[in-house]
């Protein structure tokens, strides 16, 4: 999904730039990206993208039921 119209910036675009360790905050986004500065009207919604994927990054590595089942077929029963 578009955030940014003016630069034709994504939210995978953003997530991506966080995930990768490249951007850890709005400023670092608008100075790789661009984003927000045309019209600036994206940088609400670039800095919840932002803040989701910090929070991705930040969160345990929970495994999914599918792949428990897998790993741990006995514990699953
Ligand atoms: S929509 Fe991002 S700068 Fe205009």
């Amino acid at each position: 999904m578009y955030i940014c119209l003016c630069k034709g910036i994504t939210d995978t675009q953003i997530r991506e730039t966080v995930l990768n360790g490249s951007a850890t905050s709005l400023g670092d986004v608008q100075n790789q990206l661009g984003v927000g500065s045309q019209c600036g009207g994206c940088v609400e919604s670039a800095d919840q993208v932002i803040q989701l994927a910090l929070a991705q990054l930040n969160k345990p590595h929970v495994m999914e039921p599918m792949a428990a089942k897998l790993f741990y077929p006995l514990l699953s029963t």
